[in-house]
């Protein structure tokens, strides 16, 4: 059973605004005595800006609010958060439930159709973006998120509730807004939705992974979301074996892998950035080559086809391409 809400007890509910109040208070008086002063200056505006709004309101408990949002409050009895909230001590925000992150209600009690009374997270709020956030974060500061201020999905002002949506519990972890963390990703991201759905793609769409193998959404250290210092870095954590050592290192390799990989999906085999030998071409130039294409016997179908239009191209001889470690693999043949 959920614990019921203690009633507004003036006590109670002054006492936590104590140390936030008094020096509103002081400066209230202080801008009065200026107003009256010099009385040039304008009138304050009848109608409440949020934070005042916000500022003059109280706590009313979440029976109060589940009185009118009754939908709202059965859906969100299944978060984690409704769990958690639940067993906080009294007095503590977590303890004031849906006010925790909605704000005190009471002026909105006054006019709910006044969208300036209450903290609001959908499209039609109006508490500016940096105010939602900054309410999720007072609990959820640091760990994933301490790269969060800077990332690039803070610069470009998305909302902590453009992914999550605590009010209802659609996905398995994560209160997210859609039931999983790619679909998530991909009502904004249609471009990478595409990249993973060619021919040759990282077992995502399979749901071998996610997004969030690679990203962290919260922000990172490194370009792209990264969650990893270095791309090779990031490769190495499933594909171990191409991390070496090895007596013959291939430069391009451990430059970075996407000197002839896409990250995400591509329409050559094995996600490579262009066919062979045009790959291999883009960097070495045959010069030199024993064995340069000279005729048209040469070309597939020819008398004698040339081998490196043939089957596995330049990989035909040159097999080992992340590295070798066969002591005559210097060319990577074996
Ligand atoms: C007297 C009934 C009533 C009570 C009690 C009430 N609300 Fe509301 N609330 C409404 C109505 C009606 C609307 C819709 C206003 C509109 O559609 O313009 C609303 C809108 C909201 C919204 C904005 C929804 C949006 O579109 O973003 C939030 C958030 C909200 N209420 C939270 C709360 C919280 C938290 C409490 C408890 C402190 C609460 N309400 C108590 C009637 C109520
Ligand atoms: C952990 C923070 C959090 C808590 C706790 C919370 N809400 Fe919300 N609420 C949100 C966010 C974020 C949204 C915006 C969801 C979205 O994008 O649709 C929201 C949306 C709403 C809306 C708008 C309609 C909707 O569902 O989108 C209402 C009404 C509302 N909340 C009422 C409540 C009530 C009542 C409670 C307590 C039973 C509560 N909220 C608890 C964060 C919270
Ligand atoms: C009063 C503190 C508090 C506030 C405010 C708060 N949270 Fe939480 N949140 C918690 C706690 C406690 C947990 C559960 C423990 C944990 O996983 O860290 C939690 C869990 C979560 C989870 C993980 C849920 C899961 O299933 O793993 C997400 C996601 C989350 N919160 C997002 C938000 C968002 C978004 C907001 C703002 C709209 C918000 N929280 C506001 C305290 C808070
Ligand atoms: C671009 C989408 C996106 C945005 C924006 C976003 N998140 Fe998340 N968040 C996710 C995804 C995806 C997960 C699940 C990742 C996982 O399980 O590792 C997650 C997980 C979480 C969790 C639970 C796991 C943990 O880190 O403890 C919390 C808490 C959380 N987010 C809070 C926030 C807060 C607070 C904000 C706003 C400052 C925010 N998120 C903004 C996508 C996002
Ligand atoms: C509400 C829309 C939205 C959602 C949802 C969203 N993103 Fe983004 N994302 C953006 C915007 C806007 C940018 C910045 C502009 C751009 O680079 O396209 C961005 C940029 C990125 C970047 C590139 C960052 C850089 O610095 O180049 C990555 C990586 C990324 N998002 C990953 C994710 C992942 C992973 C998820 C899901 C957990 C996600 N995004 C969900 C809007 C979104
Ligand atoms: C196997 C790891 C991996 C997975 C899984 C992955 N990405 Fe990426 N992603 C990368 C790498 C590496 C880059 C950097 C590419 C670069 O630097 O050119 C990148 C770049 C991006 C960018 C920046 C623009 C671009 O294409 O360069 C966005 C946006 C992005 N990823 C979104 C997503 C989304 C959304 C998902 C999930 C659907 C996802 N990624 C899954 C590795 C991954
Ligand atoms: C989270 C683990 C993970 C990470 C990180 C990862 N991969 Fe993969 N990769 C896989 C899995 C799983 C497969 C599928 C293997 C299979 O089907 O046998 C795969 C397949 C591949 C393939 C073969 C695709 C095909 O069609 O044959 C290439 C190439 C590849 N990854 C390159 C990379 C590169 C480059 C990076 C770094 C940007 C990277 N991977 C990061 C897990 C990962
Ligand atoms: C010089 C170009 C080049 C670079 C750089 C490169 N690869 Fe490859 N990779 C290939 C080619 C060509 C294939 C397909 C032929 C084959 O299987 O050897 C391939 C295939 C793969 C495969 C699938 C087949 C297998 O061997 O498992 C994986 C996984 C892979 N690469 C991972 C990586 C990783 C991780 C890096 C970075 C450390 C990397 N590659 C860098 C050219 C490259
Ligand atoms: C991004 C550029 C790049 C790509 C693409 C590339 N290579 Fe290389 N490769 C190099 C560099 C740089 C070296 C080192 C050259 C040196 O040490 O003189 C090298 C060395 C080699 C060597 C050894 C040469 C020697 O002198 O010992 C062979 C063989 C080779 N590459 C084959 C290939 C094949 C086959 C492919 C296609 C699968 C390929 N390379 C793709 C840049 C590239
Ligand atoms: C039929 C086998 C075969 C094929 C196919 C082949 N090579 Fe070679 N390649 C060799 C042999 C053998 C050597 C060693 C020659 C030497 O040591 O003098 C060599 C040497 C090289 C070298 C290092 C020395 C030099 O001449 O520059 C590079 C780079 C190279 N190959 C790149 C390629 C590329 C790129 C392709 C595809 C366009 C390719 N090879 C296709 C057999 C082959």
């Amino acid at each position: 059973m959920r614990k019921k809400n203690p009633a507004p007890n003036p006590q109670f509910i002054s006492f936590p605004f104590l140390g936030f109040r008094y020096p509103r208070l002081l400066l209230w008086v202080s801008g009065l005595l200026l107003a009256i002063s010099c009385s040039e200056l304008p009138k304050q505006s009848s109608q409440p800006s949020l934070h005042e709004a916000q500022a003059a309101a109280d706590y009313v408990g979440e029976q109060v609010c589940a009185s009118c949002h009754q939908l709202e409050f059965q859906h969100w009895s299944h978060t984690a958060h409704a769990n958690i909230f639940q067993q906080a001590t009294a007095q503590t925000l977590a303890a004031r439930s849906c006010e925790a992150c909605h704000g005190p209600g009471s002026e909105h009690l006054i006019n709910p159709t006044d969208l300036n009374r209450i903290v609001a997270f959908t499209r039609r709020s109006l508490t500016p973006i940096k105010q939602q956030n900054a309410i999720c974060l007072q609990c959820h500061r640091g760990g994933k998120r301490i790269h969060w201020p800077g990332s690039s999905h803070q610069n470009n002002d998305l909302s902590c509730s453009d992914c999550h949506n605590p009010m209802a519990k659609l996905s398995r972890q994560g209160l997210l807004t859609e039931n999983s963390i790619n679909q998530t990703c991909f009502n904004c991201h249609q471009q990478q939705r595409a990249e993973f759905r060619k021919r040759s793609h990282m077992p995502l769409p399979e749901g071998k992974m996610s997004c969030v193998d690679c990203h962290n959404p919260h922000g990172s250290a490194n370009s792209a979301l990264l969650n990893a210092l270095t791309i090779n870095q990031l490769c190495y954590r499933c594909h171990s074996e191409k991390r070496g050592p090895f007596i013959w290192e291939h430069a391009p390799v451990r430059e970075n892998c996407l000197n002839c990989h896409q990250a995400h999906g591509s329409n050559h085999e094995s996600l490579l950035v262009t066919t062979r030998p045009f790959l291999c071409q883009s960097c070495h130039s045959n010069r030199g080559h024993p064995n340069d294409l000279l005729t048209t016997g040469q070309l597939p179908g020819g008398s004698l086809p040339d081998a490196r239009l043939m089957n596995r191209s330049c990989q035909n001889c040159h097999l080992q391409v992340h590295g070798s470690n066969h002591p005559s693999g210097v060319r990577f043949h074996r």
